[in-house]
């Protein structure tokens, strides 16, 4: 197996094989148990082990697998899932177009938004902007259209039609896009928080602005929650939380939580009106599995997992428990921030640290693995923290502990060793659990949520 971001000279026949998952834990084939820190790739929100996922996944395969949504087909799930996430996502007169992932829905998006103006009788609107850091995935285009140089690196040139802007100042936008000419621009693509990049924020006032920007300059504003999408920063979609108003949203991940690939393009009634409403047109994209039937029942049951449980307003709960577990450990000799939001959160090693010992990171996740906490290096040098929503408090400051101890054996000193001390471990004499039941019972799908208890 040639596995994806890896060097394959020291992972050749060494691959760390994961066998199980429940909640918020995995087990390796090793037999050990380890704490999932990152929901496998920021997607396995309701957690690991749903059974009634699995069912449901039976049942739909038993009736049908799934078949071609191209032309007129169609199967039930995948149109009431449709439905669901129109109405989830604010937008006016939403529409929905299913694709196998979230690389795919960016490759949708900016398909959709070069024919879209043509369709509007701009064609001259081809430029599309987006932020350094951030992550669009894998394809040809999101791999220009990404931040995050080291992705691009060995491809040649990346496409002209795109550049990238600072990602923290939306005055900047508004100068490139005046310096392009509005009317050649064609779109601004933007995570609400950027995550592959190495979890940023944005800074306050940054995703209102550059709502205003864009629309005061005709540009479509797209926002890519393929990480934050379903209730990763405590709302159903960060570009909620923080009034983007965006006209596409992209999403992926957290929409199934993984159990099957899926991703979905919640497109603006806008946007879609003129794709809608010009007799004789067909768009000529679309993928094979495209709105596949079980991928789609999967994806309502995660949906309906997460208002069961009330998963999102958890992740709100739980957001100054796990900064509480990870900011001491900015008082690291090697850290150069921790940075968290939601059930995100980044902590970052040191540029000039990496610089001197560039292997300093993989020691550390591997420090890290070995006391049991899975998490990776992000691309700036952070680990990865984005756990499943059901983890608990308790989780949380062990995972705090063991990235302590995990920065300790790669030769990090605390600055203030007193005040991480007490920071790092929690009176768990309290309730540390804060009304929520730890138990293996919770995460049985049907055990309701302990809310206030
Ligand atoms: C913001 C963002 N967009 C797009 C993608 C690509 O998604 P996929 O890997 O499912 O193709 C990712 C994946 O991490 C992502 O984080």
């Amino acid at each position: 197996m040639w596995h994806p971001f890896a060097d394959m000279s020291v992972v050749a026949g060494h691959d760390f094989v994961i066998a199980s998952g429940h909640g918020a834990h995995v087990k390796g084939a090793d037999g050990r148990t380890y704490l999932d820190a990152t929901a496998a790739l920021w997607y396995c929100n309701v957690g690991h082990g749903r059974v009634e996922i699995a069912d449901a996944a039976a049942a739909q395969m038993r009736a049908i697998a799934s078949y071609s949504s191209f032309g007129d087909f169609a199967t039930q799930p995948t149109l009431d899932l449709a439905d669901r996430l129109a109405a989830l996502s604010g937008l006016a007169g939403a529409k929905v177009f299913f694709t196998s992932g979230g690389s795919d829905a960016v490759d949708t998006a900016l398909k959709m938004i070069s024919r879209y103006w043509a369709l509007l009788g701009e064609p001259k609107r081809t430029r599309i902007i987006a932020r350094h850091r951030s992550y669009h995935g894998m394809h040809v285009a999101g791999t220009s259209l990404g931040g995050i140089s080291a992705n691009r690196d060995g491809h040649g040139e990346p496409d002209p039609k795109i550049q990238n802007v600072t990602w923290d100042d939306a005055e900047v936008l508004a100068l490139e896009i005046d310096a392009i000419g509005a009317e050649n621009v064609a779109a601004f693509f933007c995570e609400p928080v950027i995550g592959a990049g190495g979890v940023y924020p944005p800074p306050d006032g940054y995703l209102t602005r550059v709502r205003d920007i864009c629309k005061e300059r005709g540009v479509l504003l797209v926002a890519d929650e393929v990480i934050s999408g379903y209730g990763r920063t405590g709302s159903m979609f960060a570009s909620q939380r923080w009034d983007m108003q965006p006209d596409l949203i992209l999403t992926a991940k957290g929409l199934t939580s993984g159990y099957l690939p899926m991703g979905a393009v919640l497109v603006s009634g806008r946007v879609a009106e003129p794709f809608w409403n010009t007799p004789g047109l067909i768009w000529r994209h679309g993928y094979t599995y495209s709105g596949h039937a079980t991928a789609a029942v999967v994806a309502n049951v995660n949906l309906d997992i997460i208002e069961r449980e009330q998963l999102v307003e958890r992740v709100d709960e739980l957001a100054p428990v796990l900064s509480a577990a990870l900011n001491p450990l900015a008082t690291h000799s090697h850290v150069e921030a921790v940075r968290t939001v939601g059930l995100l959160g980044a902590v970052q090693l040191r540029p000039d640290v990496i610089k001197e010992d560039p292997a300093i990171g993989a020691r550390l996740v591997r420090a890290a693995r070995d006391r049991g906490v899975l998490t990776r290096l992000l691309a700036d040098g952070g680990l990865q923290v984005s756990p499943p929503f059901v983890v608990t408090r308790e989780d949380l400051h062990s995972m705090g502990r063991v990235f302590d101890e995990a920065l300790g054996s790669v030769g990090s000193t605390r600055v203030k060793p007193d005040q991480l001390h007490v920071d790092l471990l929690p009176d768990t004499t309290t309730d540390e659990s804060g009304g929520f039941d730890s138990s293996d019972a919770r995460l049985r799908a049907d055990v309701p949520p302990h809310h206030g208890t």
